[in-house]
């Protein structure tokens, strides 16, 4: 099989783009502010993002929303994520289904409040007909807690004799992590300029292009997206494999 040329001049739109909205809290203390209100702001900052991925063609966008380490902050905090969160869906939905927005979540859910985890269920019924950019939320996700479910699974599933040891392929052991159906981020982007993962998809990260900006997840914009499709754009994705004239030959 041979890929783009790394000269082709047609724009490469990444298909699934992963965000780590991170800096919240710093744009917040920059301003002397408490850190929900940069929480707030954050939030604020989704909608438009969605649009501009729709805009440019994206299928899949993924946001890291809230993370299993996440618990450890301050009781007041965590509850005015939740409340944040509770709001972003009562408000958008109906926005959502104007943009063709499908809402889909990541991440042990069933482990949120009561009214949150209702709020997300509906929401993501009322959704579930759009077909433009399937919108995933990341809420209490960890992936290596997504990894060892995604092993027990099939361990369980060895052991009733529904699957031989030796049929457990990568491609089966992707189906089974919560991410199953979908396809791997081409590009992740993390805001605020950390170099890090932190446990965010470390399975399906594999191969994707990452691209961190200096910018704080409330002041993401339009542009900034733009900025970073670009950039990916320009990247020559190698999988391992050697250029020859100008192409990747990857084996078939
Ligand atoms: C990201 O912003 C939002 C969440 C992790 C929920 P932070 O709250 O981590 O902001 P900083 O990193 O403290 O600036
Ligand atoms: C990652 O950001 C989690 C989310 C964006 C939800 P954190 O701010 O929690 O990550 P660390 O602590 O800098 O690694
Ligand atoms: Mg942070």
């Amino acid at each position: 099989m041979t890929v783009s040329a790394p000269n082709d001049i047609t724009p490469k739109i990444p298909r699934h783009i992963a965000i780590i909205m991170d800096g919240n809290g710093r744009w917040a203390r920059e301003r002397g502010w408490p850190r929900l209100k940069g929480h707030e702001q954050g939030s604020s900052r989704v909608q438009d993002i969605c649009e501009g991925c729709i805009d440019a063609g994206v299928d899949y966008l993924t946001l890291y929303a809230f993370s299993t380490e996440n618990w450890c902050r301050p009781k007041h905090e965590i509850a005015g994520l939740m409340l944040l969160l509770e709001r972003f869906l009562a408000e958008k939905v109906a926005e959502m289904n104007r943009n063709g927005v499908k809402l889909a979540t990541i991440g042990r859910i069933a482990d949120l409040p009561d009214a949150v985890r209702k709020r997300l269920e509906r929401a993501v019924e009322e959704t579930s007909h759009n077909d433009r950019l399937v919108l995933t939320l990341a809420l209490n996700y960890g992936s290596r807690d997504e990894i060892v479910e995604a092993a027990r699974s099939l361990a369980a599933s060895v052991q009733s004799g529904e699957i031989m040891t030796d049929e457990i392929t990568k491609e089966l052991f992707s189906s089974r992590l919560s991410t199953g159906g979908m396809p791997d981020p081409d590009l992740l982007i993390r805001t605020s300029g950390e170099m890090r993962l932190s446990n965010f998809l470390l399975w399906q990260l594999s191969y994707t292009e990452i691209h961190v900006t200096q910018k704080l997840w409330p002041d993401f914009g339009r542009q900034d997206l733009r900025d970073a499709i670009a950039d990916f754009s320009s990247r020559d994705r190698r999988y391992g494999a050697a250029v020859e004239n100008g192409s990747i030959s990857l084996p078939a």
